[in-house]
């Protein structure tokens, strides 16, 4: 049997200068979807799929990561002499959630050298990645359902969605052959090649890579063997291609809803319908919304 994904690592050392000026003095990875920060959600996706242990690749200007998941003595004494029961679990909750280890990328070198940033701390097992930027709402967590297919075929997957052409430049495309698994055709796929964010009429599909990645050890080899790509940065479609030449990846169009968080109108979709879905400000915030009358054009 192959050996199981217990580590998840999360680049987060990115400058964040699609949200600028918010990101100014503030991790992007912070950013509050309602009342939690971006991160968490990725973070519970993983403890959710199964994973023990975090390791979030930082940079400078992100200690509010480190403290966000380490415990607030000052926060909790408060709460607990005010008698708020629930802010005090939901607090608690945070940084009794799972182990989180650090690694520093000291340059933004692009998400391949972040992820060969975690090498030491990975070792010589199975990992997944996860980019917050993208949060992803499904009933089976989306990397839950990548590391189903993981187990089965002992190889690395990537998550896929279908994009629209004209948006192919802001993804990794992947040039995929349909396989058929569970008696369906249409979810997984056998990767033959990939580009990063290549120009529309250059890309082999419609098939965008999104920030979910179940890999092996040896993508380290290759992230360390490959020269900058796209941007003057190591990225990590290169090293995925580079590694194709060893051994079979897979690509999954995963079940559920994406976000991408790191974008200001996809952040505020994700607001709304992230509220909307809540039990204590659903109702009202529906509401409110109702009452904005915007077919009127407002
Ligand atoms: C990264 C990856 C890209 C992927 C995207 C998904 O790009 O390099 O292949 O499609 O995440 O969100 P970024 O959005 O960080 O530029």
């Amino acid at each position: 049997m192959q050996p199981k994904v217990r580590k998840a690592v999360f680049p987060a050392a990115g400058l964040g200068t699609r949200f600028l000026p918010a990101t100014k003095a503030q991790p992007k990875e912070m950013l509050p979807l309602v009342d939690k920060p971006l991160i968490q959600y990725g973070v519970e996706e993983a403890v959710h799929s199964g994973v023990q242990n975090i390791i979030i690749v930082t940079g400078r200007g992100k200690s509010a990561i480190e403290d966000h998941f380490d415990v607030s003595f000052e926060l909790e004494n408060l709460l607990e002499s005010r008698g708020k029961k629930d802010l005090l679990a939901a607090v608690r909750g945070v940084s009794d959630l799972i182990d989180v280890c650090y690694v520093r990328q000291k340059e933004a070198l692009g998400l391949g050298h972040a992820v060969l940033r975690a090498r030491e701390l990975v070792g010589p097992e199975p990992f997944a990645v996860v980019l917050s930027d993208d949060v992803i709402d499904a009933e089976t967590p989306c990397l839950r359902q990548l590391l189903d297919i993981y187990e089965f075929f002992n190889a690395p997957v990537i998550a896929v969605m279908e994009v629209p052409p004209e948006r192919a430049s802001a993804y990794g495309i992947v040039d995929a052959e349909p396989i058929t698994h569970n008696g369906a055709r249409d979810r997984l796929f056998r990767i033959r090649d990939m580009v990063e964010k290549p120009r529309p009429e250059d890309a082999p599909s419609n098939l965008a890579i999104i920030g979910r990645y179940v890999l092996t050890p040896e993508i380290f080899d290759s992230l360390a063997a490959i020269d900058p790509g796209r941007g003057g940065e190591i990225q990590l479609t290169d090293g995925l291609k580079h590694l194709l030449r060893r051994r079979p990846i897979y690509a999954y169009r995963f079940e559920g809803s994406r976000y991408d968080a790191g974008d200001k109108l996809g952040f505020l979709m994700a607001t709304v319908e992230f509220a909307l879905r809540r039990r204590d400000l659903g109702a009202e915030f529906r509401e409110y919304l109702q009452s904005l009358h915007l077919d009127g054009g407002q």
